[in-house]
């Protein structure tokens, strides 16, 4: 373990073992009066999965993971390995990246009103890409990062995304060449533009506008004497499909907007900052029923009957101040996997879902129908990865949820082959090491 700068903790599975196995490994091994705890198998197969759907469907974008989304080291680390790209968003986020070996041209510090000493921190750790909408943002990176590379970001029509961000980030068309102008008089040099379509894009289209009105303000840089060459087409990307929306919808907006408006000829440099579309897929959250209620009411049918109606309230170890982002949940809310058998004809209720605190907002959902369980027993709930572990709280006392993060043997070999197309000399000399069972 000499010159160990970081210790990844994960497990290579033996063949013919998956992340499901060991789910039902750790919960056969718990002693329901001892350890319920609920807990995440991470399966960092998955990420690199997603990672080579990437590559085919976008070929010209290169991605820059939003760490935001999943700071788990492992998470990071495997990202580091396939070479893409990271948008970090304070001074943590980029010492996290830099101590997995990544160098600053793959960095972007894409958080548009930053602290000052966290801008002398990407200062002094040779971070040159930022982005910015504003005019004290400029001075302030004039004054303490004069020779940053800034991006513009611009705000886009992101309203029907599960979470708008031009409500807080972007600046218009209109402001666009004030603020340019601005950059030129402080000799503050800007390269490209950036935008968000809002996380949990739901409208494709919102992509196509985007990328047109980039164009726009390149034209603008680039009439002031501004070199533009990058564009930033952000995140808002599926990290799994859902009925209103897929990954494949999205590229096939994308692909040819970029043709039209940024040909291959054109030079430029093209980025996105995925977070989701990378993270959500890799973790599966196993909580255990620690509470349960079960209430009759009477209620009256349309036709005056009386009746009453059942149901239950199970409480969970992981609620909305853990695991379970409110805002993303009626767009992206797995059905839960009972991990106790059951027969098929087993009677189904409505269900209220509560998480564990006090708090009367705790509520995951009231959406689904479940059968009649008991007090111990687990619900395994997929696609977990993305705003889980990093929003999660120790309100009421509550500690964070465990990862185990492990990876099959295949996917470790897919992953050795890509990484070694992908370092450069500077990147191989930093030695991470590894703890690995199997
Ligand atoms: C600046 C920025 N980039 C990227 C992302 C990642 O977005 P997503 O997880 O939707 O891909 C976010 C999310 O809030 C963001 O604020």
């Amino acid at each position: 373990m000499e010159s160990c700068l970081n210790e990844i903790d994960f497990v290579i599975l033996e063949e013919g073992v998956i992340a499901q196995d060991v789910i039902a490994q750790k919960i056969n091994e718990k002693k329901p009066t001892d350890d319920t705890d609920a807990f995440y198998v991470a399966d960092l197969g998955e990420i690199i999965n997603q990672h080579l759907q990437w590559q085919k469907a976008l070929p010209r974008v290169k991605p820059f993971y939003a760490v935001k989304c999943n700071d788990n080291k492992p998470v990071v680390w495997t990202l580091a390995q396939l070479g893409t790209g990271f948008d970090c968003a304070s001074k943590n986020e980029i010492a996290l990246v830099q101590d997995l070996g990544v160098l600053p041209e793959r960095i972007i510090y894409a958080n548009t009103c930053k602290e000052i000493s966290h801008v002398k921190f990407a200062a002094a750790h040779g971070i040159q890409m930022m982005t910015f909408d504003n005019k004290d943002e400029i001075s302030k990176v004039a004054r303490i990062h004069p020779t940053a590379k800034m991006v513009l970001r611009i705000v886009t029509n992101d309203a029907l995304s599960c979470i708008p961000l031009s409500v807080k980030f972007g600046a218009t068309l209109n402001e666009c060449r004030q603020l340019m102008e601005c950059a030129k008089t402080l000799s503050v040099d800007i390269i490209g533009v950036s935008f968000h379509v809002g996380s949990g894009c739901m409208n494709p289209q919102v992509f196509a506008q985007a990328i047109a009105d980039s164009r726009r303000v390149f034209e603008i840089g680039t009439s002031l004497g501004f070199n533009m060459n990058l564009l930033d087409i952000g995140g808002g990307f599926p990290g799994m499909d859902n009925d209103k929306i897929t990954f494949e919808k999205i590229t096939a907006v994308i692909n040819p907007a970029l043709d039209h408006h940024f040909p291959a000829a054109s030079g430029v440099k093209i980025i996105a900052e995925p977070g989701r579309y990378y993270a959500t897929s890799s973790f599966t959250l196993a909580v255990n029923i620690i509470g349960r209620k079960i209430i009759h009411r009477a209620s009256t049918d349309s036709d005056d009957k009386q009746r009453t109606v059942k149901t239950i309230m199970y409480y969970l170890n992981e609620g909305l101040h853990g695991s379970f982002d409110y805002c993303e949940l009626p767009y992206y809310l797995s059905k839960p996997i009972l991990f106790k058998k059951l027969c098929p004809d087993q009677q189904l209720f409505n269900t209220k879902v509560w998480g564990p605190t006090c708090d009367a907002w705790d509520c995951i959902t009231d959406q689904w129908k479940l059968p009649e369980l008991q007090i111990g027993e687990w619900l395994l709930i997929q696609n977990r990865g993305a705003y889980s572990v990093t929003i999660s709280t120790t309100f009421n006392g509550f500690q964070r949820t465990t990862t185990h993060h492990v990876i099959s043997k295949e996917a470790w070999k897919i992953l050795q082959k890509i990484k070694k197309g992908n370092q450069s000399p500077a990147e191989e000399q930093v030695q991470v090491v590894w703890n690995f069972n199997c």
